[in-house]
């Protein structure tokens, strides 16, 4: 059973598109989210990928779990390996699984086990343009998307590219979750705004938790 108890804070205009918002989710988390970021980060640096047309990207990316979401010049897919180190990608910590299985269940997804945690890191200026997460292997389960540090303008629009996005603010803590009918709605993320984040400077971070493989 769907719960909408967190409905309130999602602007209207958002209602009834599949996206549930849970503003202030990950906080109580944050302790243990941070340690384990640092500690994925120390062992997959962020870095910029190529997009297949050659763009680097202004987002910095790197993954944690049993593969990792890449782009180069052959294409956008989930590899087993972190092409920069040929090693294994660290592994999922058990907060980031936590949050996502707690953050799908509100949202209504049951049983949610990410394997795979995208993790991006955005200095001001840095967007993301709209796309589908399309590159996993089904699509039965849910996007958990956590955001930490700077705000940011989050872009959410409908299942063609051509359908006008609305803007929804995120700040730290924020986790937003899509799925089902929604889980192909095209999003991105504005440019960052400038700014300082008390713990992570100035950087906005966001993890995606998905189940890829
Ligand atoms: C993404 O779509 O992978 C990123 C979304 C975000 O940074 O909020
Ligand atoms: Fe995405």
């Amino acid at each position: 059973m769907r719960t909408d108890l967190f409905d309130d804070a999602l602007p209207a205009a958002l209602h009834g598109s599949g996206l549930t918002l849970l503003r202030g989710f990950a906080l109580p988390l944050e302790r243990a989210l941070l340690e384990d970021l640092e500690r994925v980060t120390r062992a997959a640096p962020f870095r910029h990928m190529m997009t297949p047309g050659g763009q680097r990207m202004s987002v910095a990316m790197t993954n944690c779990g049993e593969a990792g979401w890449v782009t180069d010049r052959c294409g956008y897919r989930y590899a087993a390996l972190d092409p920069e180190s040929a090693h294994p990608w660290p592994k999922m910590p058990d907060s980031f699984a936590e949050l996502g299985r707690m953050a799908a269940t509100r949202a209504g997804f049951d049983a949610f086990k990410p394997d795979v945690g995208l993790i991006n890191c955005y200095v001001p200026a840095a967007r993301m343009s709209l796309h589908q997460d399309r590159d996993e292997r089904d699509f039965d389960a849910p996007i958990v998307s956590v955001s930490l540090g700077l705000p940011a303008t989050f872009l959410w629009g409908g299942l063609k590219r051509s359908d006008r996005p609305r803007r929804l603010p995120l700040s730290h803590g924020d986790v937003v979750v899509w799925g089902g009918p929604a889980r192909l709605v095209f999003h991105g993320v504005a440019p960052l705004a400038d700014g300082y984040h008390e713990t992570l400077g100035r950087r906005r971070i966001n993890l995606t938790l998905r189940r890829a493989l």
